[in-house]
């Protein structure tokens, strides 16, 4: 039935930059790992390669934000995307780096290769320079206009508005995102893959021949094609990366997107010293998985990187997957907008599986999906909880209560339970097939009919009812569950790894292959089984809206940032200035003043005296937290009547940009009555 003998499965190796999102799971590592599981489940030869993305633009920009170095910046965030792909249960067989010393070399001598047979061309053009950092400014080094849809933050290589790829001089307005200057043009040379040699080759191979490739990575590729390709720069002028490995390169690295597919090979290096019959033996099949935004990389450059090289073998399917939104809104490191996964793998225990469920019920396929927090509560409540939980529940909690847990031996079966054993075998049947054509939202939902069956089985035979009648039937139906739950460890374990482990436990079960679903004596007659826990819990209302919370104080955050910040008032003289006694004190007493919504009265210890001041604070402080606060006071302001009581000063407060108020507070505590100047 296959006709390949072994299955390569990458996944686009996240950059270590950040930290990875419910975006990246859903779209690339949550759908390779359930292929990964379920050939292996199959009995079928995996390598699943996963790996960190070190170089390239943003990186340098983001060490050189946080003054540290780039190498810095790649071991805090590839620790932490490593640990957290880990505990999470992503089941890379290696899980490798492009800092490595062997992607070095790798990609080093790929370049070498290319280079020596004349696979590239050699030009110099005028690039846009930094005169005041002297540095080239590649890529995401340079932004400005987007010429086609007029976004003002388009980057050099592409715009995030409208996705269009760019080149630096296509940009309106350009400018170096190091000094904000405006840059000049200076002559360099890079080396370029003429893609437009490829062309006919690309049209046959993919036009032709991938006919059967989802249907949003076809229709890039066509496009793309259709176009027209232009030859690529493959070198750029900076100082991160791999060096380019030929005389009168210094100063250049391979670009990014030339190094870091190749990392696909060095860590299958890092795997094995087999590595080529994972990469040269054309009974191998390549599956990429990968996002939408990488689609021309995998499609198109590194297939033609591969080709021009000529002992590899190509991808046979590539199958992208669409965007995951948050609440509405597109997914942003930068922003802040996001589900990180260590946050979730901290702040949900024991629930890897339920955010793999969600994500692949919720999988965006065919198009942009959205992620919200009530969905994730509905699916785990209606259909975990009550679906697959309910139905394993059931059928063990009987098992104990009525033969102790012993699988009791079944009588004659009657139709219905003949045809709901036959339908085990059907479901299997369509989850394979789903699954071998990269659907895995719907290999999931014919997964769950699974449990789905057994829940009305149980109703239409009602054993709670019968046993009261006729005992020996009930034997025959409580069989028929223990069958239909020990097939669903095999058939659900690619996608509920945890959760399936946790249920072999309770029956007492190893793991099985996939060949033996279907299978209508998994658990036989006096099998003993264990008294169940709950398989997956109720996800609450609290701990939803404490997500929803979170997210809110993101946007409220991001909306600060971005507002504007009121100009400067006419300057003043030194005299003016120290006209003013500001001193520190600390807050005794405090209490709402009846019938405003905004006054507070206060009784402060200025260490000149005790007096009492009317402040505004209350739509942002409650009493109890304001007393034993240090504060700053203008004590020589006049004396005013605020609703009958008399102010004798001012409270100094900062107003955020959202009109909240924050104390403004000695950053250690000091003496009362000190001099604020
Ligand atoms: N780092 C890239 C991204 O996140 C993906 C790189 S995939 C590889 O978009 F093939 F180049 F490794
Ligand atoms: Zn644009």
């Amino acid at each position: 039935m296959t006709d390949y003998k072994r299955t390569l499965i990458t996944s686009a190796l996240p950059y270590a930059n950040g930290p990875v999102h419910i975006g990246h799971l859903a779209g690339v590592y949550v759908p390779a790992d359930i292929y990964a599981r379920f050939l292996r489940l199959n009995g079928e030869e995996v390598a699943f390669i996963g790996g960190s993305d070190e170089h390239g633009v943003p990186i340098t920009l983001k060490a050189k934000n946080e003054g540290v170095t780039p190498q810095d910046v790649v071991d805090k965030y590839h620790a932490i995307i490593k640990d957290s792909f880990a505990r999470f249960g992503i089941s890379f067989d290696v899980y490798s780096r492009t800092s490595a010393k062997v992607h070095h070399e790798t990609a080093s001598e790929f370049f070498r290769k290319l280079y020596d047979n004349g696979k590239f061309i050699e030009k110099s053009s005028e690039q846009y320079y930094d005169e005041e950092n002297n540095q080239f400014l590649a890529d995401r080094y340079i932004t400005g206009t987007c010429p086609k849809c007029g976004f003002e933050r388009a980057y050099g290589d592409q715009c995030e508005s409208c996705g269009t790829s760019l080149s630096p001089t296509e940009l309106i307005n350009p400018k170096s995102m190091i000094s904000g200057n405006s840059p000049v043009l200076k002559e360099t040379k890079h080396w370029y893959l003429p893609l437009d040699q490829y062309e006919e080759w690309l049209k046959e191979w993919i036009l032709e021949g991938h006919k059967e490739w989802k249907s949003n990575v076809y229709g890039q590729c066509k496009s793309w094609i259709d176009s027209g390709l232009q030859p690529r720069a493959v070198t750029r002028d900076l100082e991160w990366g791999v060096p380019v490995p030929v005389d009168g390169a210094d100063g250049k690295v391979l670009y990014v997107w030339f190094d870091a597919p190749i990392g696909y090979i060095s860590a299958t290096k890092e795997l094995t010293p087999e590595w080529e019959k994972w990469w040269k033996d054309p009974e191998t099949k390549m599956v990429h998985f990968i996002g939408k935004d990488n689609i021309v990389f995998h499609c198109i450059i590194f297939p033609a990187m591969l080709k021009a090289e000529g002992s590899y073998i190509l991808p046979d399917n590539v199958p992208a997957n669409e965007f995951l939104n948050l609440e509405g809104d597109k997914i942003s490191t930068s922003r802040n907008w996001a589900v990180w996964l260590h946050e979730y793998l901290d702040e949900f225990p024991g629930k890897e599986d339920v955010l793999k469920y969600v994500l692949t019920a919720n999988a965006p396929e065919t198009k942009d999906n959205d992620f919200t927090w009530k969905d994730f509560q509905a699916r785990n409540n209606n259909e975990l909880v009550a679906i697959l939980g309910n139905f394993v529940n059931r059928a063990l909690v009987l098992t104990n209560k009525y033969y102790d847990g012993k699988i009791p031996a079944p009588g004659e079966l009657n139709d219905n339970d003949r045809t709901t054993l036959a339908e085990i075998a059907n479901l299997k049947a369509e989850v394979e097939k789903s699954i071998r054509q990269y659907r895995f939202r719907e290999a999931l939902k014919l997964a769950m009919d699974l449990a789905r069956l057994g829940n009305k089985y149980l109703t239409d035979e009602e054993p709670w009812k019968v046993v009261k009648t006729d005992p020996e039937r009930v034997k025959t139906s409580m069989y028929v569950c223990a069958q239909i739950t020990a097939n669903l460890t095999i058939m659900l374990e690619p996608f509920l790894p945890f959760s399936m482990e946790k249920l072999r436990g309770f029956l007492n079960l190893g793991k099985l292959p996939w060949s033996e679903l279907g299978r209508t004596d998994l658990l036989p007659a006096g099998h003993q089984v264990n008294t169940p826990e709950l398989l997956f819990e109720k996800i609450e209302d609290e701990v939803i809206e404490k997500q929803v919370n979170k997210l809110l104080e993101t946007k409220r955050a991001n909306e600060a940032a971005n507002a504007k910040v009121t100009p400067a008032k006419d300057n003043i003289s030194y005299d003016e200035f120290s006209k003013m006694d500001i001193r520190t004190g600390t807050v005794l007493e405090a209490e709402l003043v009846p019938k405003t919504k905004k006054l507070m009265k206060l009784k402060i210890d200025t260490g000149i005296d005790k007096r009492t001041v009317v402040s505004g604070i209350a739509e942002y402080f409650k009493p109890e937290d304001v007393v034993g606060r240090q504060v700053c006071i203008l004590v020589n302001l006049e004396p005013k009547p605020l609703k009958g009581i008399e102010s004798q000063g001012m409270i100094l407060m900062a107003q955020d940009a959202d009109g909240s108020l924050k104390f403004v507070t000695p950053t250690t505590p000091v003496k009362n009555g000190s001099e604020v100047k």
